[in-house]
């Protein structure tokens, strides 16, 4: 069985379905501070196997140990997390408390369980401005805001973990922009109040939710003026965690994985394809630059390829008619119980 934290999330939400049609149960573990508890109904009803909820907080050690002494965890996937880069900067005690306190706890919980196999969600935030794209792994690593520190000391952490004890099996997956949701449209992204992100902006405007996109700026050096970024579909990134897995268990150590396509899509690009998958006109307007955003940013795939034998499947209409599908199923995301 695989231990999936943050399950009831938008990521792990779809992880726990490709682990599943890969033929493995699994136990979620999910405080709910960002998710539904109907998640889990929607779930169960399109993963082939078994899959265990616990409701309950990484931090708290008596759960851990209560879950690692009830089932049979050979691997954890460790999604659980906060991720808003905004909030992050205004709270950020909360974000090193859940995210690297969480992760401690759960790597101590780990190491007396002797379970030592593990999958990590980091994110190309660790790049922090870097502009050389495509990015390699080997690319410096910075942050540029607490929730891109949480994530960088957390593969360090990692890493000095690994070296101070080779029987463990880590993967650290660098995700880059995932979208979409799994095509049943049971499963997607159910952002609380504003989305931050393009995609769950955009598909709420051609649903008539809201008024119109600001596209945040129209004067980077790319070849429309809109900033360029690696969209990767939900379900490939789920795919990508599998292979990790699989990866892990085939020859051990310790890997660090970009998970994105490989190109890069301008924000006029993503309007037009959503527009035409959706039918809808999407309204916008170019305004200021974003602070802290960065031009392009997209992944260099091939360790990717090489290492997990993975490679993202789904193309940008997939991407778009997914999340299209989702949003038009559940206008309000999931229901609320
Ligand atoms: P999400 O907020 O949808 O899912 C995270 C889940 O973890 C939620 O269900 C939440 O309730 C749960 N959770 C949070 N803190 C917890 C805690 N202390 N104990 C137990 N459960 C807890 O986020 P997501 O988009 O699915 O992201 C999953 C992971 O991937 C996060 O670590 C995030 O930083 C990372 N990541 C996400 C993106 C992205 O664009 N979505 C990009 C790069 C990396
Ligand atoms: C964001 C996070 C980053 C995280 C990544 C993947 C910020 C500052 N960064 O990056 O840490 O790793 O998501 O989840 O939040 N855009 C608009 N209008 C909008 C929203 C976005 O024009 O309303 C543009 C942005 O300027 C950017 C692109 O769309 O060019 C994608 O933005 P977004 O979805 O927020 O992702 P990232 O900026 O890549």
């Amino acid at each position: 069985m695989i231990l999936v934290t943050g399950g009831l999330g938008y990521i792990g939400s779809h992880a726990c379905v490709s682990l599943s049609n890969a033929g493995q149960e699994v136990a979620i573990l999910d405080n709910l501070s960002n998710s539904k508890a109907s998640v889990l109904q929607r779930l169960r009803g399109i993963c082939p196997n078994s899959v265990r909820f616990e409701k309950g907080d990484i931090r708290d050690k008596a759960t851990l140990s209560r879950l690692f002494g009830t089932y049979q965890i050979s691997a954890v996937m460790h999604f659980a997390g906060l991720k808003a880069v905004g909030e992050s900067t205004k709270s950020p005690i909360s974000y090193y408390d859940n995210n690297i306190g969480g992760t401690l706890c759960l790597l101590e919980a780990m190491t007396t369980a002797g379970v030592k196999t593990l999958v990590f969600s980091s994110s190309a935030t660790v790049y922090g401005d870097s502009c050389n794209v495509p990015i390699p792994e080997e690319s410096l690593r910075s942050a540029t805001n607490p929730y891109g520190r949480s994530k960088l000391f957390i593969e360090d952490i990692l890493a000095d973990l690994h070296s101070s004890d080779d029987q463990w099996r880590i993967a650290r997956l660098r995700y880059f922009n995932p979208v979409g949701a799994h095509e049943s449209a049971r499963i997607g992204e159910d952002p609380v109040g504003i989305p931050a992100n393009l995609m769950p902006y955009i598909a709420q405007v051609a649903v008539g939710h809201r008024e119109r996109l600001n596209v945040f700026g129209g004067d980077y050096p790319t070849r429309d003026g809109t900033g360029v970024r690696d969209y990767v579909h939900v379900m490939d990134l789920a795919e990508g965690h599998v292979a990790a897995l699989r990866a892990l268990q085939r020859q051990g150590g310790m890997l660090t994985v970009n998970l994105g396509t490989g190109s890069g899509t301008s924000v006029l690009e993503i309007i037009d394809a959503f527009s035409r998958v959706s039918h809808r006109d999407i309204p916008y307007q170019i305004v200021e630059r974003r602070p802290g955003d960065v031009a392009q940013c997209y992944a260099a795939v091939a360790h990717a390829e090489r290492v997990l034998e993975w490679k993202a499947k789904r193309n940008l209409a997939d991407m778009c008619a997914d999340h299209w599908r989702w949003q038009v199923e559940n206008p309000n995301g999931y229901p609320q119980s």
